[in-house]
């Protein structure tokens, strides 16, 4: 007579295909494999952050989890080879009359081996200094022959300023130079399987998006992106980077845990057609539900209009426009104030000086 820790869950032909799958016994989620002859029966719960690993896959004796990649010995639920200690539970099964049976009561126990934390997991703390404004340009060229670029002038123009006559800290970041891949997606199997520290960040250390997160969450106090207007759009640039974003919102919701706090951001858009209004909406938006703060007028923006063609007039005329550089000047200025006021500093009350849409002189027709 069968013991009663013993559960029956069928004939053994009904779970050989598929190969791997889930199954839940008295509330005990288990991975259940079938290879070479042998049935494997493993927690399905990944030591990791709790992927499901039975809706993994099979690679020769290892369950591949389907968030991040671990691996675990399919009926030993030991670590890759160089892991083995971090392990999950295995179960024992029998076979009896072609019945299958598991074993619920688990015959070893999981073993988490102490993963060295990312560096960028570390806790929010803003350390003592003066304002550290960082500036993030997302235009593309070929960085062997650099082009002139009208976005990227203009932040250049802001950080220079804050640097020089401001007296900040400040950091310009190219997205152009580094090299990170794109957001693969953790968020569409589960949204705990989008982690902070981003979890392509936390695999793969040669993605430099790392650098972008540092300065987000970390070290910057004001954040001024600069963005091209491409077909009516941001830079796909600003996208790639935007979408690696969603770890930080994730946290939110998943962990209550707000990354972004007390930082203020803003933007420079530029571009030969329009559509800034809609692009800067998308950008306000985003920020916003990172949990950046705005300045007042958070963006300038100049453009040719719909109709213009003549793209090498476009540069010139940023390059001979004082009104386009004063006006980055005041939007790092009133950034910076605005991170004054956040971080319980003084402000002074001067004129703002060419805000929005008035970052330049404004054409009006007269009849
Ligand atoms: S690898 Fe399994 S949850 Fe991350």
């Amino acid at each position: 007579m069968l013991n009663e820790k013993w559960h029956k869950l069928g004939g053994i032909d009904d779970f050989k295909v598929p190969s791997l799958r889930e199954i839940t016994i008295n509330n005990t989620p288990i991975a259940l494999s079938y290879q070479n002859g042998e049935f494997g029966a493993i927690s399905n719960i990944c030591n990791h952050v709790g992927g499901p690993l039975g809706q993994g896959r099979l690679d020769g004796d290892y369950i591949v989890c389907p968030w991040h990649n671990w691996k675990f010995h399919r009926t030993k639920g030991s670590g890759e080879p160089g892991f083995e200690q971090d392990k999950v539970p295995q179960y024992e099964l029998k076979i009896e009359n072609g019945i299958l049976y598991i074993n619920t009561e688990s015959i070893t126990s999981r073993h988490k081996t102490p993963h060295p934390p990312h560096p960028l997991a570390r806790k929010v703390k803003r350390e003592e200094g003066k304002i550290r404004v960082v500036g993030i340009s997302t235009t593309i060229m070929d960085s062997e022959n650099p082009r002139y670029s009208t976005s990227d002038k203009l932040l250049e123009v802001a950080i220079n300023h804050a640097k020089k006559e401001l007296g900040a800290e400040t950091l310009l970041i190219k997205l152009n130079d580094l090299k990170f891949r794109a957001c693969e997606g953790y968020y569409s199997k589960s949204a705990a399987a989008c982690t902070w520290p981003c979890s392509i960040t936390q695999m793969d250390e040669t993605d430099q998006l790392a650098q972008v997160y540092e300065a987000l969450i970390h070290w910057g106090d004001v954040i001024i992106v600069s963005t091209p207007l491409r077909w009516g759009a941001a830079s796909s640039l600003y996208y790639k980077m935007a979408e690696r974003m969603n770890c930080i919102q994730n946290q939110v919701t998943i962990a209550d845990k707000v990354l972004i706090q007390n930082k203020v951001a803003a933007f420079i858009i530029t571009g030969g057609q329009d559509n800034i209004q809609d692009v800067a909406g998308h950008m306000l938006g985003f920020f916003a539900e990172l949990g950046f703060a705005f300045p007042p007028f958070p963006y300038i923006a100049h453009s040719r209009g719909w109709s213009a063609e003549d793209m090498e007039n476009n540069m010139d005329y940023v390059k001979n426009s004082s009104d386009l550089k004063d006006g980055a000047k005041d939007l790092v200025k009133r950034s910076m104030e605005m991170s004054e006021i956040i971080l319980g500093r003084k402000i002074s009350k001067e004129k703002i000086t060419h805000p929005g849409r008035k970052a330049q002189s404004l054409h009006v027709e007269k009849k």
